[in-house]
């Protein structure tokens, strides 16, 4: 008993999305909202009436979070899923929708960016997220119009996210608290990584079995989501879990896709490339992960085995560590280097990578469309140019990556591994 209890309170606490974005929402003092405690019973396992919905999710208590991967045309980053949306479905898998028309908000950008939201709940870094990795088709409107969509159809659902259970003056704070949600838990599901650990990348030519699919998933995640496909192209994921306490701040725990939720065929399937993945290694590209020496594609000014004198053009980021370099959206892992371009000079530079602008969104290395430039400034150190910001080379993260783990870099050293930035 005594054991089993541990566990359970084990894989509860490693449920806990361990996001960076997770901090920025202390809900109990944000909007003077009451905490739920930790004795509500988990949606769809009550075994009496609830009579407080706003700890206790009903009665779309099996939540379901979306993802996409689209080929045609191709969304989002070519390494990554995107997000589709997080669904309260009913725990008999029937669902609600449109649940509070009064509540479709015109502009989630505005909500996201409204300073009195952004101070409080630093939710500019979620619409950053939201940019890069949840991304509409096209040809179905734009991205807003998916998140609005979303919002409207599913977010107004949550009985846990009613304006009842939300006591601030703040209007749209609701939406805020749901796509900070949906965010964070894509964060800790990401697919592309699950299939990639088990060896399966994106192929034009590959077939797959619906089983072998589902088995690498469960191998890598520990759970079974549901897979769809479009015809026999994979190109959806639904991962499953009830909830404890309010989709604000309570605990999700997953659970296996009830079976007969994936409709794909049950062989046949391809896991096609995104455009310009190709599957294989980036045109431009430099080497800088673990292990090897390091080289880059810095075009003739690069600072290899240079003299750190004067800023490149452009090239890789490196770790001083020794471990790793810096991704195309800022992050820190031991994966294929990202290369950057610089402009500017030692003493002020701005900074861009494939995937946009780089700058510091609350305390963190972020590069992206939405990203609003940042400036660095370049100190020699030895024979090496280090990257520096508001005049300090440290950063920090929280935990030195491996694998394919990123980890999100912070300006500073309040995090546990300190590391500087090596141009
Ligand atoms: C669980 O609580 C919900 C919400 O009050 C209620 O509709 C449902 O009937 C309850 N289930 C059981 C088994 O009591």
């Amino acid at each position: 008993m005594m054991l089993s209890a541990v566990v359970a309170i084990a894989s509860l606490l490693a449920t806990v999305p361990a996001s960076p974005l997770v901090s920025h929402l202390d809900a109990g003092s944000l909007f003077g909202r009451t905490s739920c405690g930790t004795n509500t019973p988990l949606s769809c396992h009550n075994t009496t009436k609830q009579t407080n919905l706003c700890c206790f999710e009903s009665p779309g208590g099996s939540i379901l979070q979306t993802q996409f991967w689209d080929t045609d045309p191709s969304t989002g980053p070519t390494n990554s899923w995107t997000i589709h949306g997080l669904w309260p479905d009913h725990c008999d898998n029937s669902y609600s929708e449109n649940c509070d028309p009064s509540r479709y908000y015109s502009s989630i950008t505005d909500w996201l960016t409204t300073p009195q939201i952004l101070e409080n709940a630093g939710a500019t870094d979620v619409l950053s997220y939201m940019q890069t990795y949840w991304k509409n088709d096209p040809d179905d409107g734009s991205d807003e119009e998916l998140w609005e969509h979303e919002w409207d159809t599913h977010g107004t659902c949550y009985s846990t996210l009613e304006p009842s259970c939300i006591s601030s003056s703040v209007q749209g704070q609701d939406a805020v608290y749901f796509f900070t949600r949906v965010v964070n838990t894509f964060q800790t599901l990401n697919t592309y990584n699950f299939l990639s650990s088990q060896g399966i990348t994106p192929s034009s030519s590959t077939t797959h079995t619906l089983s072998s699919l589902q088995s690498a998933l469960t191998a890598a995640y520990g759970f079974t989501p549901a897979l769809t496909c479009d015809g026999s192209d994979l190109n959806q994921a639904a991962y499953y879990f009830n909830l404890q306490g309010s989709l604000i701040d309570g605990t999700l725990l997953p659970y296996n896709a009830p079976s007969g939720s994936s409709d794909c065929p049950s062989s046949g399937i391809k896991y096609l490339p995104k455009s310009g993945s190709g599957g294989g290694a980036p045109t431009t590209t430099s080497s800088g992960s673990g292990g090897g020496s390091p080289t880059t594609t810095s075009s003739g000014s690069g600072p290899t085995g240079g003299s750190g004198g004067s800023l490149p053009s452009k090239g890789t980021i490196e770790s001083s560590t020794g471990t790793g370099c810096l991704l195309s959206y800022g992050t820190w892992s031991t994966q294929t280097c990202a290369t950057f371009t610089y402009s500017g000079s030692t003493s002020a530079f701005t900074m861009t990578s494939s995937k946009g602008k780089c700058g510091v969104q609350s305390g963190a290395l972020t590069c992206g469309s939405g990203v609003t430039s940042g400036t660095f400034t370049a100190v020699s150190s030895g024979s090496q140019l280090l990257l520096a910001y508001q005049g300090s080379t440290s950063f920090s993260a929280d935990a030195v990556p491996s694998g394919e783990t990123q980890e999100t870099v912070y300006t500073g050293t309040s995090y546990s591994k300190t590391l500087s930035l090596v141009l």
